[in-house]
């Protein structure tokens, strides 16, 4: 099904497809980079892991009405996708103080947002995806004023919809980052991964963090809990 790789990223392959035009294979990688490819490493089966979290995840947001890049699993690390245009920014949304937020601005780590609180980087290696203001991102993508209020708006509602998600499987999200990307058609959809890489959750008894924090810092086995994070989630469907 797929032919031609069309993009190499640090986490996924991404292929053109033979006869479905307007879609994209995406081949989940078993790296794991940290601190903009500062530190590798591979582990055998993260990709599955990666790919299956994610899949879960876009299937109940496609069935809760939110609009995603998602079609469907293939097979153990890749999945459909239409083919969108990515929009060059990190949406960053946080419900408590975590990672560069707590250095950046001196804010104590685990206080509260309320309302949530949204940042947006660039998304360019070169540059090490800086933080950028609303007026940047305005300058350095294709997006208007009210394509940039319409992807905050989507945040949140992911936001809860995936605070939801994580809830009853006994985990804080703490904070995440989308892509957004639009489709031939013009509309902004949902893209990229939502998975333990892109996500800090915590488990709301033992404050264990189940999320790649434990190889950015080397505290623990990122396969096992990338693992138990599936596997929670395979308990709830
Ligand atoms: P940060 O605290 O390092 O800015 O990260 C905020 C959230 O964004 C966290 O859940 C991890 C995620 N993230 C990515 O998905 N990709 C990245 O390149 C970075 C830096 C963070
Ligand atoms: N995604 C970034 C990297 O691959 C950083 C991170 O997630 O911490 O280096």
């Amino acid at each position: 099904m797929k032919t031609d790789l069309l993009y190499e990223g640090k986490a996924k392959l991404v292929y053109q497809v033979r006869d479905k035009t307007g879609h994209l294979v995406l081949d989940y990688k078993n790296d794991a980079t940290a601190f903009n490819g500062g530190k590798k490493e591979v582990f055998t089966g993260k990709g599955r892991l990666n790919n299956e979290i994610s899949a879960y995840i876009f299937n109940v947001l496609n069935e809760q009405g939110i609009q995603t890049h998602f079609v469907e699993k293939l097979s153990e690390t890749e999945q459909l996708v239409h083919q969108t245009e990515i929009i060059p920014l990190e949406v960053v949304v946080r419900n408590v103080a975590a990672g560069s937020i707590t250095r950046r601005l001196d804010i104590k780590a685990d206080t509260p947002f309320n309302p949530p609180l949204i940042e947006l980087f660039y998304k360019d290696d070169d540059l090490g995806d800086p933080l950028i203001n609303d007026e940047h991102a305005l300058f350095l993508s294709d997006i208007n004023k009210s394509e940039l209020q319409e992807i905050k708006t989507k945040a949140l509602e992911i936001n809860q919809q995936l605070t939801r998600i994580f809830k009853a499987v006994n985990l804080q999200l703490v904070d995440f980052k989308l892509e957004f990307g639009r489709l031939a058609s013009g509309c902004i959809v949902l893209s990229d991964e939502i998975s333990p890489d892109t996500c800090r959750l915590w488990d709301i008894t033992t404050h264990e963090n189940l999320d790649k924090d434990v190889f950015r810092q080397g505290t623990g086995d990122l396969l096992e809990v990338y693992q138990k994070l599936l596997s929670r989630l395979e308990a709830r469907s």
